[in-house]
């Protein structure tokens, strides 16, 4: 099998220990991993990867220290501003996953701006996961069916798989195919618990700054060398 992922998705995870692990502020971690996702994301879309989906910041990120998230918040809000235009040119098609309304007014106003100006691009789609949190994105879909069940506009026979995944925020997206997570790490921590029922997971000891083509690589063809059966039965060849 030579088959490549469609849609990947994953958890920039070990920032902080990166930093520390050179004696350096938390913060650098990160800015160090922005680094890494703009790499990563040139090549998904170099490699014919149709989109890419990040973990940028969990519901459950706001109990770090304040400094810290305030530094994530205007980091995201200066990457957004500065990359803008090359994420225009290279035809990414960027979307915001999560509770934006929670966000600093300033950064809404960059996310909109940002989703406008490349919804009609062609190429690969950037899922940027920001205050998500999957449980959540699973209650607010269930109450959306939940009210209209209640106006009379949907029967509750008719509440089935297609229609939860309507209501949530990867609606008409393929789910991904391939989860990577860095820094060793082995668990899902409230990401797309959903959209991952089906997908190949690949864990690596590399922390993300360091996540670079190698590491890509490895996860590829570690991906390569599943077979996916979606609970059914190997076919014979
Ligand atoms: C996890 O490392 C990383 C984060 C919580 C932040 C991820 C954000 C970025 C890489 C920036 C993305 C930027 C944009 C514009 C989308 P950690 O701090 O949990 O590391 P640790 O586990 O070693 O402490």
């Amino acid at each position: 099998m030579s088959e490549k992922p469609h849609h990947l998705a994953i958890i920039m995870d070990g920032n902080g220990r990166w930093a520390e692990a050179r004696g350096l502020p938390r913060m650098m971690g990160h800015r160090a991993g922005v680094e890494a996702l703009k790499s990563t994301l040139r090549l998904c879309s170099d490699w014919g990867i149709a989109a890419l989906t990040a973990y940028a910041f969990s519901t459950e990120n706001w109990s770090r220290p304040g400094d810290e998230v305030n530094f994530l918040m205007t980091l995201f809000e200066r990457v957004l501003q500065k990359e803008l235009r090359t994420l225009e040119e290279e035809q990414v098609c960027i979307r915001f996953l999560g509770d934006l309304d929670a966000l600093p007014l300033k950064l809404q106003e960059l996310i909109s701006e940002a989703t406008e100006r490349t919804a009609a691009n062609a190429g690969i789609h950037f899922n940027v996961c920001t205050n998500y949190g999957s449980r959540q994105e699973l209650v607010q879909a269930t109450r959306a069916l939940a009210l209209q069940v209640q106006r009379g506009e949907l029967d509750p026979e008719a509440i089935d798989e297609r229609a939860l995944a309507a209501q949530l925020h990867t609606a008409g997206q393929p789910d991904p195919d391939l989860l990577i997570r860095t820094s060793g790490e082995q668990r899902l921590s409230n990401f797309l618990l959903w959209q991952l029922a089906y997908a190949e997971l690949h864990v690596t000891d590399v922390l993300w700054p360091d996540f670079d083509a190698a590491a890509l690589t490895n996860a590829l063809v570690d991906f390569q060398g599943r077979q996916r059966r979606f609970g059914g039965v190997q076919e014979e060849i």
